[in-house]
């Protein structure tokens, strides 16, 4: 979005339309768009404040109520927190006794909102003017909050009263998601050197850092890197730095519903046992955060395979790090003997989980010929180097 159209959702005009339009998803946007013009609205207006409301209506799976009151480019939604992490963000600031702290990378204010709700002031630097123009709309409510139109990392450190600093820097490009850290906005190497002015810092970085480029975490400075998934999907790690970090290891933060629970620990390799009569699947967040060998020995199972993230165990494992299975058949793999064993079983639908496997269960999936009534879960996997299939069922549901 232009800056120029963003001034144009700010007027009061845009505003009374926003206001009377209803829920996006009970007009139809081209009849009405045409209607508001008969009326007398302005073109660009209507396209405007339509994109807008739809936005909107997308924004609430993210941000909830807070969605109705604020502004959106796409983007800017699509890199959005969603509110139920940027509230635990916020939280450690709070929590760590911090009261002014700066967002060195605004956004539309998912991050800053939270903050500001939990009572903290917030300076939020937003180098883009169209998403600062939104931002300033979006905190309009929190008089302590203030958006900043600036490159953060050539302002930040001459900014009075800050006792601590957030960063979200992008990471997507026209081309799609950027992994290695050097290339985020800003780079995360820059946004780490500023410990030295606000040891209370933190940044969300991709869940898919690699984690030789992870801060090192010293007892003097210690830094506690936390993996999230919100209702199995991984969203997110957090570098938390000095009073921020709760401790100098890794973590692992399950979000399901309005549960969640944190498994701590260091990475450790597992032990690979045989295969019991139940198969135990990490979450994400496990995974990403090295914890699948602490896993094993917390909930007592094994690995597979000393190189696969699947657990073993002889008995039901109910932890909510991941979810468990119980074999029902495993045999070698092979695509027509995994079909015929699927064929015996009368089985129509099924979902395909692999791992440590070069399959693509969208091309598998036709190749099977199912055709009955059943349906079946299968996890591909190698389990002593060997590549097998494992038709299993979910436990508990
Ligand atoms: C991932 S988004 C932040 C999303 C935000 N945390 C939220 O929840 O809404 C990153 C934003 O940082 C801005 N940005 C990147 N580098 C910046 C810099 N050096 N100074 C100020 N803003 C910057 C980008 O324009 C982009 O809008």
């Amino acid at each position: 979005m232009d800056a120029a159209t963003a001034r144009l959702l700010l007027t009061p005009e845009a505003t009374a339309l926003l206001e009377r339009l209803p829920a996006y998803d009970t007009i139809e946007p081209l009849s009405f768009g045409s209607r508001l013009r008969r009326e007398g609205a302005d073109g660009e207006l209507v396209a405007a404040v339509l994109s807008q409301a739809e936005l909107r209506l997308a924004a609430r799976r993210k941000l909830g109520d807070f969605a109705q009151g604020m502004l959106f480019t796409r983007e800017g939604l699509e890199q959005a927190t969603r509110l139920t992490v940027a509230a635990r963000h916020a939280r450690r600031f709070r929590d760590a006794g911090t009261t002014r702290v700066a967002d060195l990378t605004a956004g539309l204010g998912a991050d800053a909102m939270a903050l500001a709700a939990l009572g903290l002031a917030v300076v939020a630097f937003e180098r883009d003017e169209a998403t600062a123009l939104l931002a300033d709309h979006n905190l309009r409510h929190w008089d302590d909050a203030l958006v900043v139109l600036a490159d953060s990392m050539e302002t930040v450190r001459g900014v009075d009263g800050v006792d601590a600093v957030f960063a979200d820097p992008a990471r997507r490009t026209g081309r799609g998601r950027r992994h290695d850290p050097r290339d985020y906005s800003p780079a995360l190497d820059d946004v780490l050197a500023l410990r030295d002015q606000f040891p209370a810092l933190g940044v969300k970085v991709g869940p898919g850092i690699p984690h030789d480029a992870l801060p090192t975490s010293t007892p003097d400075a210690p830094v506690e890197a936390q993996w999230v998934s919100v209702d199995g999907d991984v969203v997110e790690a957090g570098l938390w730095c000095g009073p921020l970090a709760a401790h100098g290891g890794r973590g692992a933060l399950v979000i399901s519903g309005d549960e969640a629970h944190e498994l701590t620990g260091e990475p450790t390799p597992g032990e690979a046992g045989t295969l019991g009569e139940f198969v135990v699947e990490p979450d994400g967040a496990v995974i990403r955060a090295g914890l699948v060998g602490p896993l094993a020995e917390s909930v007592g199972a094994h690995l597979v395979d000393p190189r696969i993230a699947y657990l073993t165990s002889a008995s039901e494992v109910h932890t909510p790090f991941a979810r468990t299975y119980r074999v029902l058949e495993s045999l070698p793999y092979s695509t027509s003997r995994l079909a015929s064993a699927l064929h015996a079983r009368g089985v129509g639908r099924v979902e395909i989980k692999k791992r440590g496997v070069d399959v693509t269960p969208e091309r598998l999936r036709p190749q099977l010929k199912l055709r009955g009534s059943a349906s079946a879960t299968v996890i591909l996997t190698r389990i002593a180097d060997r590549h097998t299939a494992l038709i299993v069922e979910p436990v508990g549901g």
